[in-house]
């Protein structure tokens, strides 16, 4: 089987109704980076970023995987997938995808304040208990946090991300303004050869030789998912 490699941002989720980041009326727009996606933000007001997550999990379970991440499901009946996502939701796991990296943290963990990339410290939250509270503890005695990788923060994944895209025989990106280091640097691993296809309705700045699919996330896998079975199974 082929290895596809696919890099999703916020873009993806869109339609499934979780806002995107830089978009217009995006989250950045009303809620301040520096101050629910920073350490510093983290300091200064843990009450307001405890709040902020609680409130986008919330948002989380009220929503569905679209035909975006389905068709990604679907295509592991011919290609060996692997989605890297910027996205923190879950849902390419509720879509059914087996292998999943995500970069940037996931929204319904939480870690220790102290070491939040310790595993021994990591949580998942289920449905029915997804508000976290100032007070509630990591087993270190430390204040729970979101695991989220902040701005300013490494990204302890990118290795893993690299590895995948050096190996890729497709690359696909879907639904991220490519803004965002080092995520964004990606696909200068993927190899020379190798077919890298975008679907954005938006412009996106990547090098002429990306096969662009100038749609919603939704309608651009619908149409790249014929193309990849015809030409490349
Ligand atoms: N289908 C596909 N793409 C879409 C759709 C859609 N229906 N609607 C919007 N988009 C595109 C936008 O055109 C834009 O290019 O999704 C992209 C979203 O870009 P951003 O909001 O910048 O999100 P993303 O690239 O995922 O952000 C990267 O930045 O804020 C941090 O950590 C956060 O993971 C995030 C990272």
């Amino acid at each position: 089987m082929k290895k596809l490699v696919v890099l999703t941002g916020a873009g993806i989720s869109a339609e499934s109704g979780i806002s995107t980041f830089r978009d217009a009326g995006g989250l950045w727009e009303q809620y301040p980076v520096e101050d629910v996606a920073t350490p510093e933000g983290w300091y200064r007001n843990p009450a307001l970023v405890t709040q902020f997550y609680n409130e986008r999990r919330k948002q989380l379970l009220a929503v569905n995987p679209n035909y975006g991440h389905i068709a990604l499901k679907e295509l592991e009946e011919y290609f060996d997938v692997t989605i890297i996502t910027q996205n923190v939701d879950n849902l390419h796991e509720r879509a059914g995808s087996k292998r999943i990296v995500h970069l940037h943290g996931e929204l319904m963990k939480v870690c220790s304040s102290k070491e939040p990339n310790n595993e021994h410290y990591i949580q998942t939250l289920s449905s029915n208990n997804l508000e976290v509270k100032i007070g509630d503890m990591a087993k270190d005695g430390s204040q729970l946090r979101p695991f989220i990788v902040w701005f300013g923060e490494a990204v302890p994944k990118i290795e893993e991300a690299v590895n995948y895209c050096e190996q890729a025989d497709i690359f696909i990106i879907i639904g991220t303004s490519m803004n965002v280091y080092p995520a964004a640097g990606l696909i200068h691993y993927v190899p020379r050869n190798v077919p890298i296809f975008l679907i954005d309705p938006n412009q996106v700045l990547v090098p002429s030789t990306v096969k662009v699919i100038q749609k919603g996330a939704s309608e651009g896998m619908k149409e790249l998912k014929k193309l990849l079975i015809e030409e490349y199974v």
